[in-house]
């Protein structure tokens, strides 16, 4: 049987030269990739209390949705700096070369509320430790955090876990 990571296309040297680019489209556009990847990153959290699901722009969003709507619960987006239209709180991060900034409208999460947060790709953990500190500023309490990748040599993982988080991947792959 096919795994998750069997669904994944590999690009290479896109964006640019050296990368190897995992492409979840191809898991996106299979119906059994497509609920098998949900249903995995759902079942650590089966039971737990959860009250709204974060997804990062742009794949965590696709990905967020449909486990909210598994979840009954709401879904809100953390998106790239001038594209939320209410009042935001904003965080930095580093990129290979320069810097980001990730924002949350901030209604959108209330003090003591259960989060979970989604994303298709765990690399260096930027963007999710970004994420991370939008949501605690707004008092959310993180029950942990589900990606369909991750890449150890990037560190994401010990990143997350050294703010205290709970990290669920279903898969891995060597290398950028
Ligand atoms: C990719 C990926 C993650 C992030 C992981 O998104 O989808 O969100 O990078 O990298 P990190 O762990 O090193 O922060 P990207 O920034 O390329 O933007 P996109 O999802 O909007 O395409
Ligand atoms: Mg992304």
């Amino acid at each position: 049987m096919k795994t998750v990571k069997d669904y994944i296309r590999t690009i290479v040297d896109f964006p640019h030269e050296g990368i190897m680019f995992r492409d979840v489209t191809t898991l996106f556009a299979d119906p059994r990739g497509f609920r098998m990847a949900i249903d995995q990153m759902l079942h650590p959290f089966a039971g737990q209390e959860i009250d709204k699901v974060v997804g990062l722009e742009a794949r965590g969003f696709i990905l967020g949705g449909a486990i909210a709507h598994q979840l009954s619960t709401g879904f809100v987006p953390i998106r790239k700096k001038g594209k939320l239209p209410g009042p935001v709180i904003s965080e930095e991060y580093q990129l290979e070369y320069g810097e980001a900034v990730v924002e949350l409208h901030d209604d959108a999460i209330s003090a003591g509320e259960k989060i979970l947060v989604v994303d298709d790709l765990l690399a260096t953990g930027g963007t999710a430790a970004a994420g991370i500190r939008l949501i605690e500023r707004l008092g959310g309490e993180i029950v942990g955090c589900s990606f369909i990748i991750d890449l150890p040599a990037l560190g994401g993982r010990k990143k997350l876990e050294a703010m205290g988080m709970g990290v669920e991947t279903l898969c891995e792959f060597d290398g950028l």
